[in-house]
């Protein structure tokens, strides 16, 4: 059981805040496939509290089925942060989730994201004024990373800034185990998020990070004690892990890989609601983003990646879900999405 608020989930896998990648129709399929809970992708507050077209571009409208749904935000001046908090809440957002964790050179150079874990100061001055903006039934959330980089002051840091926190009324904190300097490098810290779930005891703690398989979520669970996991790159082109990972934790065995038909059946979903939410042209175009990363779980993953990358119009995505996703023909098995390669590192370090 996982606890955000008011919220209450019977399995405690979420999907994460994913930029470019986690719109609608993306947490929508993770939804059917067993997420309960998702997030938007991290958007700015000036965009938000400046112009209500920006607003209106990116904060589509939330569908009934999309919920309970977390919005994220990124900033780095209190008053405006805790601004956009209001509305995102007003526009029906059932959580809002802060952001001190984007590695992005130009979003540190801004002071927003991930640079906050440098200033705590003004990291609690933003959590005071969201907590304070926004209405006290919708709960707020925290990402973090576990800090700027691995000297001292860092990690002095960022317990000061878990610590307020909670002291504040936030209902969770997401810690992904890398530092900000580190972005995607290396493997995750997972004793660091053990270690934060025993610092915080009965506060609610989500862990992040290398959770590419159905197994690295169980995993994660049972060695670092956290009250629940966010899966990020695991899940694009891969909603299937969410269903794998409830079957696992309700103890029964790992589901088959999606086999071709399904993968064709999911994909043309996807599509569709791309579709009604941008249009067919933008579809397509989003399509092909998330083709690429569908094709890792097709038996001929070269082939059909090449084909989604070479897919520049949609009538050209099309073709290439009537040829490599084609119900009629008798496929191979569908594969598992694997790690990028690090987990070999991990097996070591825990084997160590
Ligand atoms: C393409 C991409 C976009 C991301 N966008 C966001 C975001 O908008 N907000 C956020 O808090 N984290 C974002 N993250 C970080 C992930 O939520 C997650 O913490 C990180 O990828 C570690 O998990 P993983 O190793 O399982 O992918 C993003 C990561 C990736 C790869």
């Amino acid at each position: 059981m996982l606890k955000i608020g008011p919220f209450e989930f019977d399995f405690p896998v979420v999907q994460a805040a994913l930029s470019g990648y986690s719109d609608g129709p993306m947490r929508l399929l993770a939804r059917r496939m067993g997420a309960p809970y998702t997030l938007h992708e991290v958007v700015l507050d000036k965009c938000i509290v400046m112009s209500p077209r920006a607003r209106r571009k990116l904060l589509l409208p939330l569908v009934s089925e999309d919920h309970p749904v977390g919005g994220q935000l990124m900033g780095a001046e209190p008053q405006q942060f805790a601004a956009a908090a209001a509305i995102l809440a007003e526009e029906g957002y059932d959580v809002v989730d802060i952001n001190f964790g984007c590695p992005v050179r130009k979003v540190l150079g801004r002071c927003r994201g991930g640079y906050l874990l440098s200033d705590p100061a003004t990291a609690l001055e933003i959590i005071r004024a969201v907590r304070g903006a926004v209405p006290p039934q919708i709960p707020v959330t925290l990402k973090m990373r576990r800090g700027l980089d691995d000297g001292p002051e860092s990690a002095r840091n960022f317990f000061t800034i878990l610590d307020a926190a909670f002291a504040q009324g936030l209902a969770a904190v997401t810690v992904h185990g890398r530092t900000v300097m580190q972005q995607y490098r290396g493997v995750a810290d997972w004793p660091f998020l053990a270690r934060v779930k025993r610092h915080v005891g009965d506060r609610v703690i989500l862990g992040s990070g290398d959770l590419f398989t159905a197994q690295h979520i169980v995993r994660m669970l049972e060695t670092t004690g956290v009250d629940g996991v966010t899966v990020a790159r695991g899940c694009i082109g891969n909603p299937w892990i969410f269903r794998d990972a409830r079957a696992l934790l309700a103890g029964a065995p790992l589901p088959a890989p999606p086999s071709v038909r399904e993968q064709g059946e999911v994909l043309r979903e996807h599509y569709r609601l791309e579709a009604a939410v941008h249009g067919e042209d933008w579809a397509a175009r989003r399509m092909r983003m998330f083709g690429i990363k569908y094709a890792e779980v097709h038996p001929q993953p070269k082939d059909v990646r090449s084909a989604f990358v070479n897919s520049w119009s949609k009538d050209a995505w099309l073709a290439v879900l009537d040829q490599w996703y084609d119900p009629t023909r008798a496929w191979p098995p569908g594969r598992r999405k694997t790690d990028p390669g690090e987990s070999a590192e991990r097996e070591i370090v825990a084997a160590g």
